[in-house]
């Protein structure tokens, strides 16, 4: 059973473009989104590559379709080689960003305390923050699944005003399952989820968590869609591989539950 009713919580399908894509095939992939998924009973998102996202939010003016940043920097301007922060995502239209994502924690370094301050930055420029979390093989193998996902979220939603962070959305993306077609079955994935939820009232109170949502991340498909959304505490998902083709993106948005398991 659920913690709480899902009846609160809009759905959210957000596809992550990571570092794929020119400027003509991202708006082609835009326009085939917006034009496909007009249906959606979710609330749909891109993110897509920085240089893209101008184009990309010329596509989607006035659309449903929301656009996001992958990743941000926490500070508002200086001398930050590389670095891109909130107030310029929101200049070039983007509305949500993905933040501490595995891949930026594996590959570039990000820590909790980094999701922290990037989450700050975030919600200070009224950008719809998406907080990755996720345990590893090895650590699901070890039993520290509960664990990895616990001090993730403690670390990444430390020192907040709770009246500052109905906004966040949060993704459970287990490494194990990104990028390699092992999806976590639906049991699995609610299983974490719920843990979420329950650390997330223990955190700040379950008039929140109630609130919060909770998305699945790693080898979502057109296929396995909708068992995972019929999951109670399964609010979403962010899709990495097949959010680069339209129809498999489109019929993800356009997921089909009758009624929450
Ligand atoms: P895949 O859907 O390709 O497994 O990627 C998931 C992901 O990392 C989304 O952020």
């Amino acid at each position: 059973m659920s913690l709480m009713t899902s009846a609160v919580r809009k759905p959210l399908i957000a596809g992550n473009w990571k570092m794929h894509l020119g400027l003509a095939q991202s708006v082609d992939l835009a326009k085939a989104v917006r034009d496909g998924t007009t249906g959606s009973p979710a609330e749909v998102a891109v993110c897509v590559p920085f240089t893209a996202l101008s184009v990309v939010a010329e596509v989607l003016k006035g659309s449903h379709v929301r656009l996001g940043g992958q990743d941000l920097y926490w500070e508002a301007q200086g001398a930050f080689t590389g670095e891109v922060s909130a107030g310029q995502l929101c200049d070039a239209g983007a509305t949500h960003v993905i933040i501490g994502h595995s891949e930026r924690r594996r590959l570039f370094g990000d820590t909790d305390e980094a999701a922290n301050k990037k989450l700050k930055a975030a919600l200070a420029a009224k950008l719809i923050p998406i907080v990755c979390v996720g345990e590893t093989l090895d650590e699901r193998q070890s039993n520290q699944t509960f664990r990895v996902l616990e001090t993730q979220l403690a670390g990444a939603l430390k020192g907040f005003a709770p009246a500052d962070l109905p906004p966040v959305v949060v993704a459970y993306e287990p490494v194990w399952a990104i990028g390699t077609g092992v999806t976590a079955t639906p049991a699995q994935a609610q299983e974490a989820h719920l843990f979420l939820r329950k650390q997330a009232a223990k955190l700040y109170g379950e008039g929140f968590a109630a609130g919060l949502r909770i998305l699945y991340g790693g080898s979502v498909t057109a296929e396995n869609v909708d068992n995972l959304m019929a999951q109670p505490d399964l609010d979403g998902a962010l899709v990495g591989g097949a959010s680069l083709k339209a129809p498999s993106f489109s019929r993800i948005a356009n997921f089909q539950v009758t009624a929450k398991a």
